[in-house]
């Protein structure tokens, strides 16, 4: 495992491009499988994940490549098998496959997914809505078989609103027979990015930004090539590099329209930004006013994967600050590094205060989580001294080149095997 050696206190300055969305490429990439041929996806971030779905892609006898930023999937000559848990396990969103597999071959299996560290994490919405669709499904021996004769269009109303089961529900619905209605849908953009995808390839799916999903069967899809969208995530967390050491920034590449929530936080805390021709000059300097209450909530609310790099940033802002966390049951991991580095936090289930303004002093810590892990990477660049961010590979997870990119705004701070 490898750790992150950051030297805290100095200013940032410059520009930083965001790279490409890893919640919007992989289940781009387990869409690949509905079509017999090439998938082309520019853009891609090349992460441990999209690492993994390709993997599971190879073991199935697909042919995948990198040509520079562009991931290339040949799914021609794809054929049935079973995927195992050391991925199942690794990689809960690998359950998008299912659906998708099922909708190539009538039949999938996948090792269970099983718990996660940021909460319990079931995925029986995920079965729930691909019975459904027609699959018979069946658990064994901690493996998960479906199959059907033919996917049938159907009728469902999601009891939560989940993204996976969305876009598990969306690839079973596309070569089914006939017509799906979701109702009740996630509306987050990576849903959106899912069907724009799959419409640019001949699939029929409306409604993706309303919540009320209308799947029209098709027979066939076609090769395509395709940008990966920006990750808002990586954008929002780079803001709050930016915010946590006051700093005046700018990035290029940003989703504006997709962080609306977070931008409208980020200034109600003092801080000020403009969008320039795709580019957002994000200036920290006065920003000092801490948040009276904030909400984690599906799309368009404030997302679950910001709430613990906000949460750093608001250990260094004076007066009280409350968080509320109502999309996972433990998703507080980041509390107890930043606690050992100075800050005050009560959690309290799914509340946490932030009693802001103590000083930040680097300290050894561990990363339990990818977006926890990187709230703390963020905390030592605000801290003074030396913090030294264990384990992390769970960051490398959704961050491309963190410390290049930190680095690169004027940061000390580098990886150590
Ligand atoms: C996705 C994102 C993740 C983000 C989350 C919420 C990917 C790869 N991951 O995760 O970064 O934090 O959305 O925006 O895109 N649930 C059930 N049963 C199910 C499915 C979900 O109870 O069958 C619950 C979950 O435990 C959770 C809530 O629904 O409490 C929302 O989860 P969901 O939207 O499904 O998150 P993911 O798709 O796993």
């Amino acid at each position: 495992m490898g750790n992150i050696k950051i030297l805290g206190g100095r200013k940032l300055s410059g520009s930083l491009r965001i790279q490409g969305s890893k919640n919007a490429a992989l289940p781009m990439i387990a869409a690949s499988v509905l079509h017999n041929g090439k998938s082309v996806l520019h853009n891609c971030p090349q992460i441990a994940d999209v690492g993994y779905m390709t993997e599971i892609l190879n073991g199935l006898g697909a042919r995948t490549w990198w040509e520079g930023k562009s991931l290339h999937l040949d799914c021609t000559h794809l054929r049935y098998g079973q995927i195992p848990s050391v991925y199942a396990e690794k990689m809960r969103s690998s359950i998008i496959y299912l659906g998708a597999l099922l909708g190539r071959f009538h039949q999938s299996a996948i090792a269970h997914p099983g718990g996660c560290v940021i909460g319990a994490r079931p995925i029986d919405i995920h079965l729930q809505v691909l019975k459904l669709l027609g699959a018979h499904i069946r658990e064994k021996d901690g493996m998960i078989y479906a199959s059907c004769t033919q996917l049938k269009g159907n009728e469902y109303e999601f009891p939560k609103i989940s993204v996976g089961a969305t876009q598990q529900a969306i690839l079973a619905a596309v070569k089914a027979q006939g017509v799906t209605r979701l109702h009740r849908c996630a509306r987050e953009p990576e849903v959106q990015w899912l069907v724009r995808y799959l419409n640019s390839r001949g699939a029929d799916i409306t409604g993706e930004n309303t919540g009320e999903i209308v799947v029209r069967g098709v027979e066939q899809l076609t090769d395509l090539e395709y940008e990966v969208p920006p990750d808002r995530i990586v954008a929002g967390t780079y803001l709050c590099a930016g915010a946590i050491t006051r700093s005046k920034i700018t990035l290029e590449n940003v989703p504006v329209e997709e962080m609306e929530s977070f931008l409208h936080m980020y200034r109600k805390m003092g801080g000020q930004y403009e969008v320039n021709s795709g580019k957002l000059l994000a200036d920290s300097r006065e920003l000092n006013r801490a948040v009276t209450y904030l909400e984690t909530d599906v799309y368009p609310g404030f997302p679950t994967d910001l709430q613990s790099p906000l949460m750093a940033v608001l250990t260094t802002v004076r007066g009280v600050s409350h968080i509320r966390e109502t999309i996972f049951e433990d998703r507080y991991k980041a509390a107890e590094g930043l606690q050992k580095m100075g800050a005050a936090i009560d959690v309290n289930g799914q509340d946490a205060w932030i009693y802001g303004g103590a000083s930040l002093r680097g300290a050894r810590l561990k990363a339990r989580e990818l977006r926890g892990g990187a709230a703390l990477v963020l905390a030592g660049l605000a801290a003074s001294g030396e913090t030294v961010v264990e384990d992390c590979e769970y960051i490398e997870r959704g961050y491309e080149h963190i410390c290049e990119d930190l680095s690169a705004l004027g940061g000390v701070i580098r990886k150590e095997e």
